[in-house]
């Protein structure tokens, strides 16, 4: 019989040929994924052009692939290489970690999303262009934008009056107190000096009073006002505009004598923003097409703002940027315009009036609080505006964007670096020899002799294009069944690219084919769409090595049961689980469910008649720690599994297992 006991791996394996059945380097994974989990985006900086939600460490990606090795010398991490001649699909590929590593490592890959963000992101970042022709690319669609719109986010220093450039403009939003109205900011504060210093609003406006035109508010901080009770007097003014709602404070520039200054606006930087909304009558949108913001889990909270159309989350110059940008994207030779609409969509994180300030610490000037940073819209008091201009590498610049994301990528790509503990810290490796590049290919014919191949395909994979018996690894990540909405979220990105890039997707996608539970009422969609899924994977998986490994971590009793009833439904057998490190417990989407700080890595097997179960049915479940947590599921997971349980049993099984709900 099978089991962990103790919580720790101490079992007999199966007979298999097929390393990662019986071993996986899970210390060393899990030591690597923790420093990575920090800061993923600079790790793997190939992999992070576009925004997408919940990636996995690389770490872990390249851990499971390595075993995959038929050459045991070739399964060493720091080793180069080891998957030459395998075919690896990842039928979710998300932020196409899987692909990335894969090809690393020699493999030809297929990649499938249902969203076309993915599709576009993998295609771009690991098709191969030189990144002198990319820099010249960049310096000239910059320099036509600089010359359109940096007339905008002129000022002048308020030392030495010389012209100077706008970095970022915050504003306050309105609110009405009984029959008045007032500014709300998130904080007074600007800026926390080391030495105890403070730079604030109020420095702007001693008296707590903000004038524009002929009208005068109240200046008020949201925590002052929740202490004092104001909170619960106070609403929205959802009758007016977005943009109408937030009124210019302080303004945050940068003079090349005096360095960053603070400052309120003057006339002629409120002029500035009249003559941007004179610009943008003019200028030419595709109409409301596409851009109408959808009812969906986390839509619902911007049409519950009276938010319905995604240009009502762009203050004049903004618009004026998307549309310069769309002019100029247009005018580039089409094998650069993928990489450079995605450049500009991605840079909307960090330039639309979502975004919040958190510049207070000294440490961090000028830092945004991006849209997504908590995977949801969340509706900032102070609202920051960003100059996607602004000639410095500051936070959310497209020039910052441009040397993060395609150069400092590009070179990363040619000469991977990976993290090695010395006994002491750790140091940086270059893994000789390794590409982050391949080809792209159209059919799997083309694969044969070749590495480092690519197929990249929006698609739903209920249905997978592809023959019987074709792939040697399915290595996925699947959705975490309600965790983060995905296809909802991504409409903000999703209608610019469409504009953008009309031809380089199917724009016209059915969000509903997403396997993600949107409530409660629909949890079952989850597990009815991976069933239909994992099945496409039991037919496409090679004979006898084929396996179906990925990552899952859930609290939920209903997110374990619907993947059970999904893998049981396609005729897995759970062969061997491991978990890891996933997430540091800051990290958003897990802050409220308790830190869930886990994956488990389930390696699953393709069903036949003579497999035998063999995993014992674990007495009961640790719940104060999430590592014992995950090796408790994965256990349960393997023993129901070996039987053959119909849904509801399956079902009540979870929920006598795992009594949290
Ligand atoms: C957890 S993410 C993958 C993350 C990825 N492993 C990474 O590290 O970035 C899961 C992905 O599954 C995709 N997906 C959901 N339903 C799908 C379906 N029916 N067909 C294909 N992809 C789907 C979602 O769009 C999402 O990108
Ligand atoms: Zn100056």
């Amino acid at each position: 019989m099978f089991s962990f006991s103790n919580a720790e791996r101490k079992f007999v394996a199966p007979p298999s040929e097929v390393a990662i059945d019986s071993f996986f380097p899970e210390e060393t994974a899990d030591k690597l994924a923790q420093i990575e989990s920090y800061n993923k985006h600079l790790f793997r900086p190939n992999t992070y052009l576009h925004k997408w939600w919940a990636r996995r460490s690389g770490v872990t990606f390249r851990s499971i692939l390595k075993q995959l090795s038929s050459e045991p010398a070739l399964r060493d991490f720091y080793t180069p290489g080891g998957l030459e001649g395998l075919t690896i699909l990842d039928p979710m590929m998300g932020g196409a970690t899987t692909l990335h590593e894969a090809i690393r490592l020699g493999a030809n890959v297929i990649g499938y999303d249902v969203d076309p963000i993915p599709v576009l992101q993998a295609r771009a970042t690991l098709t191969e262009i030189s990144l002198q022709e990319k820099r010249a690319v960049f310096n000239e669609f910059f320099e036509k934008l600089d010359k359109n719109l940096s007339l905008y986010f002129e000022t002048s220093c308020p030392n030495c009056h010389e012209k100077s450039d706008m970095q970022f403009m915050l504003y306050g939003l309105r609110r009405k107190i009984d029959k008045d109205e007032a500014l709300f900011v998130d904080s007074f504060t600007l800026r926390a000096e080391t030495n105890g210093d403070k730079k604030t609003i109020l420095d702007f406006y001693p008296s707590l009073e903000v004038t524009l035109g002929n009208r005068t508010w109240l200046l008020i901080d949201k925590d002052e006002a929740k202490k004092s009770g104001i909170n619960d007097k106070h609403s929205e003014l959802l009758g007016i505009p977005f943009m109408d709602r937030y009124v210019p404070l302080v303004m945050v520039g940068k003079c090349a004598h005096h360095g960053q200054f603070f400052k309120a606006p003057d006339h002629k930087d409120i002029q500035n923003m009249v003559a941007a909304s004179t610009r943008v009558a003019s200028l030419t949108f595709p109409g409301d097409n596409g851009f109408g913001v959808p009812q969906g889990p986390k839509s619902n909270d911007l049409i519950a703002r009276g938010v319905t159309y995604f240009f009502d989350l762009f203050s004049h110059r903004q618009r004026i940027y998307l549309s310069e940008a769309k002019r100029y994207i247009d005018e580039t030779a089409p094998e650069h315009r993928l990489w450079l609409a995605l450049l500009v969509s991605t840079s909307l994180e960090f330039n639309s009036l979502l975004c919040g300030y958190k510049g207070v610490d000294q440490r961090r000037p000028g830092a945004i609080r991006h849209v997504f940073s908590h995977h949801a819209y969340s509706f900032p008091c102070t609202a920051l505006e960003n100059n996607p201009v602004f000639k410095d590498r500051t936070s959310g610049t497209l020039r910052n964007l441009f040397e993060k994301r395609i150069i400092n990528a590009g070179l990363w790509a040619k000469g991977p670096i990976e993290r090695r503990w010395s006994g002491v810290r750790w140091e940086k490796v270059m893994i000789e020899g390794e590409l982050d590049l391949g080809q792209e290919c159209q059919s799997l014919d083309e694969f044969t002799d070749k590495t480092r191949s690519f197929i990249i395909r929006q698609n739903d994979s209920s249905v997978l294009p592809l023959p019987d018996h074709a792939i040697d690894y399915v290595v996925t990540d699947p959705p975490y069944f309600d965790n983060v909405q995905y296809s909802d979220l991504s409409h903000f990105f999703r209608c610019w690219l469409h504009w953008f890039l009309p031809d380089q997707a199917n724009w016209q996608y059915q969000p509903l084919l997403s396997a993600v539970a949107e409530s409660r009422e629909n949890e079952s969609k989850f597990g009815g769409i991976l069933a239909k899924i994992w099945q496409e994977c039991h037919r496409v998986l090679a004979r006898p090595h084929g396996r179906l490994i990925f990552t899952y971590h859930h609290w939920r009793a209903a997110a374990w049961a619907q993947l059970t009833i999904a893998l049981a439904g396609a005729r897995f057998r759970l062969m061997n689980g491991y978990v890891v490190h996933s997430e540091n417990p800051i990290s958003v989407h897990i802050r409220s469910l308790r830190a869930l700080k886990h994956d488990a890595i389930l390696v699953l097997k393709p069903f036949d008649a003579d497999d035998t179960g063999h995993w014992e049915k674990p007495v009961s479940i640790k719940m104060d720690d999430s590592a014992s947590f995950c090796r408790g599921c994965t256990q349960y997971l393997g023993w129901i599994l070996d039987n053959d349980f119909d849904h509801d049993t399956i079902c009540h099984l979870w929920k006598d297992f795992i009594r949290s709900e």
